[in-house]
């Protein structure tokens, strides 16, 4: 609900459990609340700042202002800058009027989240404009009536006759003086996001990607909390951005030590002419207030990510069990090869077979033939179809690799349009894993794209896509774009990725695509838009798995998450897990292997067997169920539990990282049951109440092995 005091011009932003609280006061629009949900009435009288400003810091340090730029002495970190045709960037932005809407507007060019109908949310559109020089801001803030979520993102126009040059679009809020830690996902390839927590400095903290896509290293994600705050209680303020490209967040505490929040694009790599009469979109940012700890969130965002950020047939839909080659094969590999794979799979009713990598071209190796997208029919004679058609008849599906927006120095593509990939003239196109960037901010590179994978598309059955990206940009920058516009490559070929995925996805609208960024370098809202699922790293140890995904699991929701069951020793750390261990991590989210199943024992064969049919059996509630970590294997000495629910059962997964003599006994205790309700878990011989189940907690069993886990599953009686 959006309610509107004219008197004293505020406006309080309902959500389900959230107040935000603007005012305009003497034209300036300054923000007074963001936090728990306030009754309507008359807060005005709250919202009175005592004291004198000092001479070094002048009025617009007194006040929280909902956009802050450069003007009258404020010294603090700046969500918005541009630099008029003067040549100075101050800017005084000031009220000019607002609308209050049903429904919610699609982002020019950019992911968003969405509504399925104009009931099911309002949105408060608010005008500023500087008057000396032309340049006006509309401010968009989205409450839904069934998410708990406020969506907001800006449009900057410059309303005079000459151009401006953009420096800065960021998303700011500030938060009451008070003590905070901060939460940021930290991470690299193959050990992303990894929960940091941390005291809020005084000074200013910040996570950025100026590598052109969101990145393993920093997720666009920043969470403010108070020191008590738990996985179950506590306050939470949260920002994630709906973009997947370069970007900041940062904290900014002021003199007065309230910390400012930012998120938005990454103004090392961004600039941007605005000519007379041009807009830019900004991303949007989701903001998150949670009173019921870091749960809490995840409830509010999974709901909200796999809802009204992630579209299509598959949203709503349980995700088909998976055996890829990649782990299994690398490049080694012929038809029969995979077939006598996916044979095994579907003998263990796997749904679907994935061929990642190596079927193209003449690319046997990572070092050629990205952009040929013509199947290599040396290794895969009659070509896709007839490989599709075999593997169709085994009873699954078929799934395809590419990495689309790249290209091989040793390709006909870069043969043809050696121009094509972002460089700098006159210097070195660094290449990293043998390979270029395509230049996809142009048209020309775009409409290729769109072409090559379509068409391969069309020539099989292929019903499932993995949209790869293995490396970051490096002189990443657009040929074609004149000297002053140089700056503006990083976005717009963010617009044009957009473009393209918005077209292939429409085209194909049954196929099940899952974005990839070697593992998780592009985990984020803006590709989950386009794709409902992400291969969350290319680190398939089940240990550290455990780590990466109750990482990931803080904002993105466990059908957003690709998980695989793969060989040992594993591949990335020479670690050797059970093979049970193995499958119960992989149920943490889109359940796959990849590995041979081949070459693995009866045993592991019978073992595996089983893991498909507990997740047939499940996965409805471990895909689209309520996600609540128990756990946490980064302050729990590698112990880890966590839980998902739904109105028919209780699935509880439990993982310890070492077995060790004389051990302390420990329980598990679930958290958001019934109390009264009797829950039973047959298998391990439980009949307990929802209270019981939370206040004592499943007594964990002695574990006689390293890796040791366990999955509980409780009907309600
Ligand atoms: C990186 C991905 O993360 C892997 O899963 C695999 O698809 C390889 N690329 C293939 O080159």
């Amino acid at each position: 609900m959006i309610l509107y005091d004219q008197t004293n011009q505020i406006f309080h932003l309902q959500g389900l459990t959230f107040s935000y609280i603007l005012s305009v006061y003497n034209g300036v629009l300054m923000h007074m609340y963001w936090g728990k949900k306030l009754p309507e009435g008359d807060h005005a009288g709250l919202f009175v700042l005592s004291g004198e400003a000092a001479s070094f810091d002048p009025p617009c340090n007194r006040h929280p202002r909902e956009v802050l730029t450069q003007e009258k002495g404020y010294f603090g970190q700046r969500s918005l800058n541009l630099i008029n045709t003067h040549g100075d960037d101050v800017l005084s932005l000031r009220y000019e009027g607002h609308r209050v809407f049903a429904g919610k507007k699609k982002l020019q060019g950019l992911p968003a989240s969405y509504v399925e109908s104009d009931a099911e949310a309002d949105t408060l559109e608010i005008d500023l404009r500087d008057a000396l020089t032309g340049a006006a801001v509309t401010l968009s803030y989205t409450v839904f009536h069934d998410f708990d979520v406020l969506a907001r993102s800006m449009v900057i126009r410059n309303e005079s006759d000459q151009p401006m040059t953009l420096t800065e679009v960021q998303t700011s809020v500030p938060l009451p003086m008070d003590d905070y830690e901060i939460i940021h996902l930290k991470g690299a390839w193959a050990r992303e996001r990894f929960a940091q927590r941390i005291p809020m400095p005084q000074g200013t903290f910040s996570i950025s990607s100026r590598r052109g896509a969101s990145s393993h290293e920093n997720n666009p994600f920043l969470a403010l909390v108070k020191p008590h705050t738990t996985e179950h209680g506590g306050d939470v303020y949260a920002m994630t951005h709906v973009y997947s490209g370069s970007f900041s967040a940062s904290v900014d505490v002021g003199i007065d030590a309230a910390p400012r929040m930012m998120m938005g694009l990454c103004s090392d790599v961004f600039s941007w002419q605005l000519e007379p009469g041009a807009a830019f979109q900004a991303p949007e940012t989701l903001l998150t207030y949670a009173h019921d700890g870091l749960n809490g969130l995840s409830h509010r965002m999974h709901a909200f990510i796999r809802q009204r950020i992630c579209r299509g047939m598959w949203r709503d839909q349980s995700r088909p069990i998976l055996i890829n080659n990649w782990e299994a094969t690398y490049f080694d590999f012929n038809s029969d090869k995979l077939v006598e794979i996916a044979r095994r799979g579907a003998e263990i009713g796997c749904e679907l077979f994935v061929i990642d990598d190596g079927w193209f071209g003449k690319r046997n190796a990572d070092n050629c033939s990205l952009g040929d997208w013509v199947v290599n029919e040396n290794k895969l004679p009659g070509g896709l179809k007839t490989l599709a058609e075999r593997i169709n008849a085994l009873g699954l599906q078929v799934g395809l690799w590419f990495e689309p927006e790249m290209v091989s120095p040793d390709s006909d593509l870069y043969r043809a349009h050696p121009d094509w990939c972002l460089h700098v003239e006159g210097r070195e196109r660094t290449t990293a894993r043998n390979q270029l960037i395509l230049d996809v901010s142009r048209k020309e590179v775009q409409d290729y794209i769109i072409e090559s994978v379509s068409s391969v598309l069309r020539s099989a059955p292929i019903s499932y896509v993995k949209w790869d990206m293995n490396r970051n940009m490096m002189e990443g920058f657009s040929a074609a774009l004149p000297a002053a516009q140089r700056m503006e490559t990083q976005h717009r070929y963010m617009l044009g990725l957009y473009r393209v995925l918005e077209e292939i996805t429409s085209a194909f609208p049954k196929v099940l695509f899952e974005s990839c960024s070697g593992g998780g370098g592009r985990f984020d809202c803006g590709m989950l838009h386009y794709m409902p699922q992400t291969w969350t790293s290319d680190d398939t140890d089940a240990s550290e798995r455990v780590r990466i995904q109750y990482g990931t699991s803080l904002i993105y929701p466990c059908s957003s998450m690709g998980a695989h069951v793969s060989a040992v020793p594993n591949h990335q750390t020479g670690r050797t897990t059970p093979f049970h261990t193995r499958c119960n991590v992989a149920m943490g989210g889109n359940f796959g292997f990849e590995l041979n199943l081949n070459k693995i024992s009866e045993e592991e064969l019978r073992c595996a067997k089983d893991a498909v049919a507990t997740v047939k059996k499940l996965r409805t509630t471990m895909q689209q169920g309520e996600y609540s970590r128990l756990v946490n294997p980064l302050t729990s000495n590698g112990r880890s539990a966590w839980q998902f629910t739904d109105d028919e059962r209780v699935i509880v997964c439990i993982y310890q990282d070492y077995a060790s003599p004389n051990p302390q006994p420990w329980h598990v205790k679930l958290t958001g049951l019934d109390e009264n309700v009797v829950y039973v878990d047959e298998a391990h011989g439980l009949r307990c109440s929802g209270g019981a189940l939370m206040s004592i907690g499943i007594p964990v069993p002695r574990a006689w092995q390293d890796h040791e886990s366990w999955i509980y599953c409780f009907e309600k009686a």
